[in-house]
């Protein structure tokens, strides 16, 4: 019996998966060392990643392998601009800068966005399932820590308003990743793509590290 290709996916991508939970910028961040800058120069990250998701979201719609994954509920870019608002104030515009570690990862998912679609889904998943999971956790130690209301202004991007059920939606996600139209070799390919995604995270928050370094 073939195994699922959510299932594979999930166990391709374990060990990359632990590197970012317990990266050194995450733990420092969830772990109360780190000021709300920090978040909030990470908040500023995510709004070049998921502009480059999202553009491509709306390019892909149509399309045959990536389109069934592309949903209205899951778009985060309205989001991150209300957080940006409440965090760096109506000028956050002005001020906004990635990192070149940021830039690099933008621009393979709009590469993927652009050339190969399957990729894309690579990428979609990577961010979006990460999301609706420890997203959740993320959520709650900054409300905590910062003091921003429950789930409200600058912490939105973590609370998917149209996905009232994520168990239920992480479960339909998987069917539609299970049922991709995709041949063997380009799953194998998609699950590269999956390890680069998350090697391109790990790059973000070594960036971060840098930037919000302890004070021993
Ligand atoms: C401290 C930070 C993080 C924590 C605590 C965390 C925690 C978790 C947990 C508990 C799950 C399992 C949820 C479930 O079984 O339904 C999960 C799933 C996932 N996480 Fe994370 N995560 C973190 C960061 C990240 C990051 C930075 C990424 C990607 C860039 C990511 C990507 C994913 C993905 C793709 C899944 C879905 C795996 C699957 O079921 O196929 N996570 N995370």
């Amino acid at each position: 019996m073939d195994t699922p290709f959510s299932t594979l996916l999930r166990a391709a991508s374990r060990d990359a998966h632990t590197e970012v939970e317990t990266s050194t910028f995450m733990s420092d961040l969830l772990g109360g060392r780190l000021c709300v800058d920090a978040f909030t120069r990470y908040t500023e990250q995510l709004w070049f990643v998921y502009r480059a998701l999202e553009d491509g979201a709306h390019a892909l719609r149509d399309d045959p392998v990536a389109g069934p994954f592309i949903r209205p509920e899951l778009m985060r870019l309205a989001e991150l601009e209300g957080d940006l608002a409440h965090l760096r104030g109506p000028g956050w515009r002005s001020g906004l800068t990635a990192l070149p570690a940021t830039a690099a990862y933008a621009a393979r998912i709009e590469e993927c966005a652009r050339t190969w679609p399957a990729g894309y889904v690579a990428h979609h998943y990577t961010r979006y399932l990460g999301d609706l999971s420890g997203g959740q956790i993320v959520r709650d130690r900054a409300e905590k820590m910062w003091g921003f209301a429950r789930r409200g202004d600058g912490v939105r991007f973590y609370v998917f308003e149209g996905i009232p059920n994520p168990a239920a939606f992480k479960r339909r996600y998987r069917e539609l990743l299970d049922g991709v139209r995709a041949d063997e070799v380009e799953k194998q390919r998609i699950v590269a793509e999956c390890k680069r995604a998350y090697a391109l995270n790990v790059g973000v928050f070594r960036a971060l590290e840098g930037e919000f370094p302890l004070s021993a």
